[in-house]
């Protein structure tokens, strides 16, 4: 089946207060966002790819990759979550799947897609790439202290790619918005419609750019895994 990558960049990247949305700016000789679509671009195993912006957006014609002929381009939503409905009605092919990944995670490896495109066999329902939570974890209590330990063997930081069929995704993502469930990532919808995606370990470098102190350590691991 046909493997689509669905890019949500409709953000504003507000938490960044910087003057550009948080996926222009600049990183390794290019920007943020520019990073991410040429990993995805550059994956022999990938066909399409769908890029959602903001309506506003006055950034993305200028990239090179706008040009790309694997590459579309959709108008977002208010939400993440939003976005990726928008894309993802744009593909009428039903037997596709699809990988949604974050524009603000520029360092993701091809070795990482090719491990999640590969778990599709033990997770034919779909899985996502995640890194098992290293430091001991507490639950806080409202006054500010310390709750509990929680045990920390059973918990993974989510990250993106998410990996799962369209046909699938489309309807649990629709429907979780209407039911009122916060979406924060496609497996929660997914969880909620009844499926348990699977966890593909994952590089705990694929972090997501969302504060200004994010960007060098992105510099640094793109730097690091291109040497
Ligand atoms: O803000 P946050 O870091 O959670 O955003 C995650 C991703 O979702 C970013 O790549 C951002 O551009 C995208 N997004 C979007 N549409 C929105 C909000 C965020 O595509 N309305």
């Amino acid at each position: 089946p046909k493997v689509i990558a669905v890019v949500p960049a409709a953000g504003i990247g507000s938490r960044m207060k910087a003057e550009c949305p948080k996926q222009y700016l600049p990183l390794a000789d290019s920007c943020i966002l520019a990073v991410t679509l040429d990993v995805l671009l550059s994956h022999p195993a990938i066909d399409e790819v769908f890029v959602a912006l903001n309506a506003d957006d006055q950034f993305f014609a200028q990239l090179p990759q706008a040009q790309h002929p694997k590459l579309h381009q959709v108008i977002g939503g208010a939400e993440r979550v939003d976005s990726v409905i928008a894309a993802l009605k744009q593909i009428d092919d039903a037997v596709s799947w699809a990988l949604v990944h974050d524009a603000a995670r520029p360092c993701l490896t091809h070795a990482d897609i090719d491990k999640l495109l590969a778990s599709r066999e033990q997770y034919p329902q779909g899985a996502i790439l995640a890194a098992p939570v290293r430091d001991t974890m507490k639950r806080a209590r409202k006054d500010g202290c310390i709750d509990t330990t929680v045990p920390r063997d059973a918990l993974w930081h989510a990250l993106t790619p998410q990996f799962f069929p369209t046909a699938t995704l489309l309807p649990a993502l629709e429907q979780a918005v209407q039911a009122g469930v916060n979406v924060t990532d496609e497996a929660s919808a997914m969880e909620w419609a009844g499926v348990a995606p699977g966890l593909v370990s994952g590089r705990a470098d694929n972090i997501k750019v969302t504060h200004p102190d994010d960007l060098p350590l992105a510099a640094l691991y793109l730097a690091h895994h291109r040497s």
